[in-house]
């Protein structure tokens, strides 16, 4: 493989380093094209093609259905480790030894607890709020109580940083539901596991005991490792790109949360659910929506289907499709909607529009009926992929921090009016 590219462009010749990934990915360096060329700019709406750092943390190779976190398989991770375990390993680049995961674990509770006045800020929000709105607006308050800058030299400052946000974050995703609901903001229970506790603290009634299903927090644990990281997509590039500019955690991941939201991201999981339920509604014919996800007159997708990397079977789809087929043997469940997304998953794959375009289910294909299974309701779907992505958002914040990364600005190609005389008021 060469290790340069040449382009030519106004009758000259330019040169440009060609890198190699681990993981044999090629990448032209153009990070003096502009100068060389006196102006030349690439263009790349969308960011296609466009490689915005280096990094050690997750390796996806979409065309042929891989995922790995610093070296590690999705399917090893799921089976052998727990979320935490994971979150580690993708923030520090190593899985914990147990005196490290013991000190993780328990630092993280220490900060399991939340400034008192932040129930004022949730308090202050109408019930009607979507709670992905109101979790990314509580992260970034967490700044007006934790005013302290981070030294990204030091490491002890980072850890710190880290296992504060991964303590306080879940108890703000749970009271926004609680908030919807008009229910008392709960505390954590530092006695509980990581996952239980996200459960209790969304659940528990003060009137009642709140009873911890193992089978549940087994599949939700799951679940959520599936969606610590992936690399440089919408929410995390948010979360680099706004943390380039010296903004601190809290702030970044705010960022990241509401880029997490939308419905071509994030949001995908509770539209997806939404979807299965209208198909449900309308008596389940689902080669009617098939047919309107194909009408380019009709704006109408398939959600759940389709990635921007995976051009094969997503593999966190696999690994939840069998979570959500295990979850319902398990707790002897069954649920119409899983009938129709495995039809509407069997002839979406037989038909040539899906087959030619190369779109399989993708990560929220599934998620959301594991959700439904756990009690979870949907308006909190988004934010419980937030509560799984955000390790991922912290690991690749800290790598752009540490590598002293320059401040994220794109360039344009500007196509509107050239330079004209101002027009007064009787002239417009
Ligand atoms: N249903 C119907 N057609 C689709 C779908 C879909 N879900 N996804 C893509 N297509 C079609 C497009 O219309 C386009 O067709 P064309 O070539 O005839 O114009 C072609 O497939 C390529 O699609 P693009 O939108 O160009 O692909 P892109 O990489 O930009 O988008 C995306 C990827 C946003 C995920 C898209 O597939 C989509 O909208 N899927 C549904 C939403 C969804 O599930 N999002 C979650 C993604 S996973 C995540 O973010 C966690």
């Amino acid at each position: 493989m060469s290790n340069k590219a040449i382009l030519e462009f106004n009758g000259k010749k330019y040169e440009f380093p060609v890198y190699t990934g681990s993981e044999n990915e090629v990448a032209m360096d153009i990070s003096v094209l502009r100068s060389v060329t006196e102006g030349l700019i690439t263009l790349d709406v969308g960011y296609k093609n466009t490689g915005s750092c280096s990094s050690k943390i997750t390796f996806l190779d979409g065309e042929k259905g891989i995922l790995r976190h610093r070296g590690y398989a999705i399917e090893d991770l799921t089976k052998k480790a727990c979320f935490l375990e994971v979150a580690f390993l993708i923030i520090f680049g190593e899985l914990p030894t147990k005196e490290e995961f013991e000190k993780f674990k328990v630092d993280i509770k220490k900060n399991s607890m939340v400034n008192e006045e932040m129930k004022d800020i949730v308090e202050g929000f109408p019930k009607s709020t979507h709670p992905m709105g109101m979790l990314s607006s509580l992260t970034s308050a967490l700044t007006a109580f934790n005013p302290g800058v981070v030294n990204v030299n030091s490491k002890e400052d980072m850890y710190n940083a880290v296992t504060k946000i991964l303590g306080k974050f879940p108890v703000l995703a749970t009271w926004a539901h609680r908030r919807n609901n008009g229910l008392p903001l709960n505390y954590s229970d530092n006695s509980l596991d990581y996952i239980s506790n996200i459960m209790q603290l969304m659940f528990k009634i003060p009137t009642e005991q709140y009873v911890i299903n193992p089978i549940a927090i087994k599949a939700l644990d799951e679940l959520l490792i599936l969606h610590e990281d992936h690399e440089q997509n919408c929410s995390t590039s948010t979360v680099r790109m706004v943390g380039s500019s010296g903004a601190g955690l809290f702030a970044s991941v705010s960022a990241g949360v509401s880029a997490l939201w939308g419905h071509l991201h994030g949001g995908a999981n509770q539209a997806v659910l939404e979807m299965l339920e209208e198909i449900q509604k309308d008596g389940g014919d689902v080669e009617k929506f098939i047919n309107r996800a194909k009408d380019k007159d009709d704006p109408f997708r398939l959600m759940g289907f389709g990635h921007r990397v995976y051009k094969n079977f997503d593999p966190r789809a696999r690994i939840i499709k069998k979570a959500a087929d295990d979850l319902f043997a398990d707790l002897n469940l069954t649920d119409p909607v899983l009938k129709i997304a495995k039809h509407l998953e069997e002839v979406a794959l037989k038909d040539p529009y899906f087959a030619e375009r190369k779109l399989y289910p993708n990560v929220d294909f599934y998620s959301g009926i594991i959700y439904r299974a756990l009690g979870i309701p949907v308006a909190m779907f988004t934010v419980m992929f937030a509560v799984g992505r955000l390790p991922g958002w912290i690991a690749q914040w800290k790598e752009m921090r540490e590598n002293g990364e320059p401040i994220g600005r794109p360039r344009q190609l500007y196509i509107g009016e050239p330079l004209r005389p101002f027009k007064e008021f009787k002239e417009r």
